[in-house]
C-alpha cells in the first residue's frame, strides 16, 4: 500500500526529482512549494508555514508517513534563513504529531548542505538554534548590509543550524522515542536551477570548485540526491538517527580530513601524563568556542586533570590569532586556549580551503603544562 510522503520544494530541482522517483515507486506524494503543487505555501513566513501544515493535513486527512523538508534558497539574503532553517523546522514540528500517528514507517529528512562546513556567522547559528527567528532575521539583515563577504555566511549558517537542530532533536522522545528516524542529507554541488548560473560558466565552475572539491563523480544530478532522500524516508531505514549524510563527491572528507573522531579526546583538561600533550581537535567549529569553559574531570585511567586541586579550573579562550593560522589559509580556524596558572596552552586548528588546493586537516598542538612535565 502506498505511503504518503510530503515533499517541500517539489516544484524544482531535487524536490521535483524526488517527487518523480517516489511516484514511480508507487508512493503518494504531496507536493508543497511556493510556486505550484498540491499545497502552495510560502515557507519564508510563519503564516505561510501554518498554511503549509494546515494544507497538508487537509489534503491527506491527517495521514502522512514521511516528510522531506527540502525547500531552500541559496541567496545571500535574510529570506534564506527564514526558508532554510525556520521553514524546515516549523514544518517538521507542525507535522510531527501526524507522523507519530503513522503505523507505516514514519520518517523525516531535511536537505541540508555541504555548506555546513563553510565559515558561518556564529550568532546567527545560535539564534536559529534558540528558535529566535526575529533575532536571526535581524542578524541576517545586518550581514546582508555588510557586503558580499559577510552575506556569504548566511546560507552556510542556515544549513549548519539545520543540521545541528536535526542532531539535537533526533534522539529525543518526540522523534526517536516516537519511532521516527529524523536525518539530513548534505549534497555537494547539484545541477539544478539553484546552481545553473554558476555551473554554466568556466569562472562560475572555478569558483564552486575552489570551495566544494568533488573528486568523486563531479557535480551531482538532482536524481542522485533524490535516491538518498528516498532511502532515508523508506521503511528500510530503521536506525539512522540524527545524521547528516554527505552526498558530496568527497568534499566532506577533504575538508574535514580523516579524523572526525578525535574531538572526543580533545578535552583540554585531559592530558597524557607520559607526554604531557593534550589531544587535539580537528575540523571542529572552533570559531564557536565559548569562554570561559570549565575543565571537566579527566576521562579515565592514564589521564591527568591539570589544575586539579587548584582554584584555576577555567580555560580562557584568547581567540583567533593570526600567528596561529597556517600560512596561506584564508579561512583557517585556529584558537588558543590557556588555563592561566595551570600553564596549559592548547592550540586547535581546523581544516581549511586554500586557493589552488585543499588542505585536508591541520592537527592542533599541545604544549605540555608545568604540572605535567
Ligand atoms: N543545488 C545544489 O547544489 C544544492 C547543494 C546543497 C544543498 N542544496 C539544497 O537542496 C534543496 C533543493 O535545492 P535545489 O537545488 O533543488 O534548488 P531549486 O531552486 O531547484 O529548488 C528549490 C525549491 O524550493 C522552493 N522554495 C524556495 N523558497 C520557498 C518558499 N519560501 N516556500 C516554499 N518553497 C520554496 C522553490 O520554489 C523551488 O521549487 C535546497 O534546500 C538547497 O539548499 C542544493
Amino acid at each position: 500500500m502506498a505511503r504518503t510522503i510530503v515533499v517541500t520544494g517539489a516544484a524544482s530541482g531535487i524536490g521535483q526529482a524526488l517527487a518523480a522517483l517516489l511516484t514511480r515507486r508507487g508512493e503518494h506524494v504531496v507536493a508543497v512549494d511556493v510556486t505550484s503543487g498540491d499545497v502552495v505555501a510560502d515557507l519564508s513566513t510563519r503564516r505561510g508555514r501554518d498554511d503549509a501544515v494546515e494544507g497538508v493535513l487537509d489534503e491527506t486527512g491527517g495521514r502522512i508517513d514521511a516528510v522531506v523538508a527540502n525547500a531552500g534558497l541559496a541567496l545571500p539574503v535574510r529570506e534564506t534563513v527564514a526558508v532554510n532553517h525556520f521553514g524546515a523546522v516549523d514544518l517538521l514540528t507542525g507535522l510531527r504529531p501526524a507522523l507519530a500517528a503513522s503505523s507505516r514507517a514514519p520518517r523525516a529528512v531535511v536537505t541540508s548542505s555541504m555548506a555546513t562546513l563553510l565559515p558561518v556567522h556564529v550568532p546567527l547559528v545560535e539564534a536559529c538554534l534558540a528558535g529566535d527567528e526575529d533575532r536571526a532575521l535581524a542578524l541576517a539583515a545586518e550581514l546582508e548590509a555588510a557586503g558580499p563577504q559577510a552575506a556569504a555566511t548566511i546560507y552556510p549558517s542556515s544549513k549548519r543550524a539545520l543540521s545541528r537542530w536535526v542532531r539535537r532533536v533526533a534522539p529525543l522522545p518526540a522523534w526517536a522515542g516516537a519511532g521516527i528516524p529524523l536525518n539530513a542529507v548534505a549534497p555537494g554541488v547539484v545541477r539544478t536551477p539553484m546552481t545553473a548560473a554558476m555551473t554554466a560558466t568556466a569562472d562560475g565552475r572555478a569558483a564552486l570548485d575552489a570551495v566544494v572539491p568533488m573528486p568523486l563523480g563531479g557535480y551531482l544530478e538532482a536524481g542522485q540526491v533524490a535516491a538518498l532522500l528516498a532511502w532515508l524516508v523508506s521503511a528500510e531505514n530503521t536506525h539512522v538517527c540524527g545524521q547528516t549524510v554527505h552526498v558530496d563527491g568527497g568534499s566532506d572528507v577533504l575538508l574535514r580530513g580523516d579524523d572526525v573522531w578525535s574531538w572526543h579526546d580533545a578535552d583540554p583538561g585531559t592530558l597524557s601524563p607520559r607526554t604531557g600533550v593534550a589531544t587535539t581537535h580537528v575540523g571542529r567549529d572552533l570559531s564557536r568556542a565559548p569562554a570561559p569553559v570549565s575543565v571537566r574531570p579527566a576521562g579515565g585511567p592514564g589521564h591527568h586533570r591539570p589544575g586539579a586541586g587548584s582554584p584555576d579550573r577555567t580555560l580562557t579562550d584568547s581567540g583567533c590569532s593570526p600567528d596561529l593560522r597556517p600560512t596561506g589559509l584564508p579561512l583557517a580556524w585556529a584558537r588558543r586556549w590557556t588555563t592561566g596558572s595551570a600553564g596549559v596552552a592548547v592550540t586547535t586548528t581546523g581544516s581549511s580551503p586554500r586557493r589552488g588546493g585543499w588542505v585536508p586537516s591541520h592537527r592542533g598542538l599541545g604544549t605540555h603544562p608545568s604540572c605535567c612535565s
